[in-house]
């Protein structure tokens, strides 16, 4: 047999992710306003977070303090260069930029903060990659609005891009419109990434209360703004390049049962595609039109709106991936995961102690899935494993377990190269611990770099390199032929 070449290529974008709510801190400095994720209190794996509209004195707020990026910045971006990052995706902090969302005029300090850490990041030669909404947006846009199933909400989104792609159209090329879309196709992203304010018990995955409907009308409203923002940000600057951000669940048929092949292939579609293919191909997919009536669902939409949708088509495709579920037309399967990722047990795989399965094939898997059905460039925007570390005596944090996660994601995607994927760079999420977005925690830790601060809140936030801080700065050293 011939041998195959399997290399990532020239100007591979490696680095790391991020999203500002779980990482900035400073939730009142510098003239911010209150954002949807500052109200989320701190959870566990088995307690939920709650939305709370009005601060509780008692309670612990993850976002308020994160890992107060927001004066660590320097210290934290010249870590990522001695690792050799290429790329740092973060997210800017809308309410800082407009504290209320429907401001005439944005925050000029808000705006500041970026110009700093934008200028930090050239002078190391990191390029950044932006989403311009990550699981957070200002507070009041809920409580006056109630959030993206208002459509007016589209024009203040547009307004916010045409401020930051205007100010930052020299410092930033790569744009994501919306962190993982899709989320909003579940009740989870309800409060989370659609900005609705729920009714009665506001906890985090309590479904009592969703309306599909709504939510799909507020996905609609997103997917205009995003097209829109494609739009604006080509006229602004040609050379943006502005992607889409899909949750990907890679999930399987639990068995050759054909009622459960058809089953997966329907999730896929509705789970991933659907939000894909309006993004990339412009256009609702059939199978979504089916749904809608299936369900009732009447989304209200305007004369023009599917041009807009067909004039914004992204440049490139971009997703997170963790692990990988089952499903199965049998209801009487073992569930697995929570939070984020739920699915159906599969025998073949371990899980993380969040019950996150770890398959590595998953992600080769869906890489070609992609790349078949949409044939432009893709990054893996998240990817990591969230687990407890333990400081040793010395100092020091031996994460072997997080090095082979990754290392067995990387050697897929290059099998994924190998096989013809156009795949431009990967950021692992959390490549600072950060505070996990499902559960509130920081025990949950993603990061090469370790942060002293516990789930209680307590700590020097000091930051310290752990093993896999030295293994990844190999990997992007060797461009991805050092796994070992
Ligand atoms: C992704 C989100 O879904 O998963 C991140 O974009 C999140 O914001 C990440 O942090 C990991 O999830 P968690 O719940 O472990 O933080």
């Amino acid at each position: 047999m011939n041998e195959i070449t399997k290399r990532f290529p020239e100007g591979f974008l490696w680095g790391g992710a991020t999203a500002a709510n779980q990482l900035e801190g400073g939730y009142k400095e510098g003239g911010k306003g209150l954002s949807t994720a500052d109200v989320i209190t701190a959870g566990t794996h088995t307690t939920r977070r709650r939305i709370t509209p009005v601060l509780e004195q008692e309670a612990n707020y993850p976002s308020h303090e994160a890992i107060d990026f927001y004066h660590h910045y320097k210290e934290d971006i010249q870590l990522f260069a001695e690792m050799g990052f290429k790329v740092f995706r973060m997210s800017l902090a809308w309410s800082r930029i407009f504290p209320n969302g429907d401001d005439a005029q944005p925050n000029e300090e808000g705006l500041k903060f970026y110009d700093n850490v934008f200028a930090e990041l050239k002078k190391h030669n990191i390029e950044p990659l932006v989403t311009i909404s990550h699981y957070e947006a200002p507070f009041n846009l809920a409580q006056q609005y109630n959030g993206w199933s208002n459509r007016k909400v589209v024009d203040f989104y547009v307004n916010y891009c045409r401020v930051i792609f205007n100010r930052y159209k020299d410092v930033v090329k790569y744009w994501l419109t919306f962190n993982e879309i899709n989320i909003l196709t579940m009740p989870f992203g309800s409060f989370m990434a659609g900005v609705i304010m729920p009714e009665g018990n506001a906890e985090f995955g309590n479904t009592a209360g969703d309306d599909e409907g709504l939510r799909y009308q507020a996905l609609h409203h997103q997917f205009l703004a995003s097209a829109k923002a494609v739009k604006l940000g080509h006229e602004i600057n040609p050379d943006f390049k502005i992607g889409c951000m899909i949750a990907y669940m890679c999930s399987y048929p639990l068995t050759c049962n054909p009622e459960d092949i058809l089953l997966a292939q329907q999730k896929d579609n509705l789970s991933n595609y659907l939000c894909s293919d309006v993004q990339v191909r412009g256009a609702y997919p059939g199978f979504a039109k089916r749904y809608f009536k299936e369900q009732g669902i009447e989304l209200v939409m305007e004369d023009g709106d599917e041009e807009i949708l067909r004039e914004g088509c992204v440049d490139f495709y971009t997703f997170s991936y963790y692990s990988s579920t089952c499903v199965s037309a049998d209801p009487n399967q073992e569930q697995i995961g929570g939070n984020l990722s739920m699915g159906l047990k599969n025998p073949y795989l371990e899980a993380s102690a969040w019950e996150w399965q770890i398959d590595p094939k998953g992600l080769r898997w869906s890489l070609n899935n992609i790349y078949n059905r949409y044939q432009i460039p893709l990054m893996v925007v998240e990817n990591g494993l969230g687990a407890v570390d333990t400081v040793e005596e010395d100092g020091s944090i031996n994460d072997d377990y997080r090095i082979d996660y990754l290392r067995g994601h990387i050697a897929e995607m290059k099998e994924a190269i190998a096989d013809g994927v156009d795949l431009v760079g990967y950021t692992p999420w959390g490549c600072i611990d950060l505070v996990s977005a499902g559960t509130g925690e920081m025990k949950k830790r993603y990061g090469f770099i370790y942060v002293d601060k516990d789930n209680e809140g307590k700590g020097t936030l000091s930051r310290s390199r752990k093993k896999s801080f030295s293994w990844y700065q190999g990997v992007i050293e060797s461009n991805g032929e050092v796994l070992e």
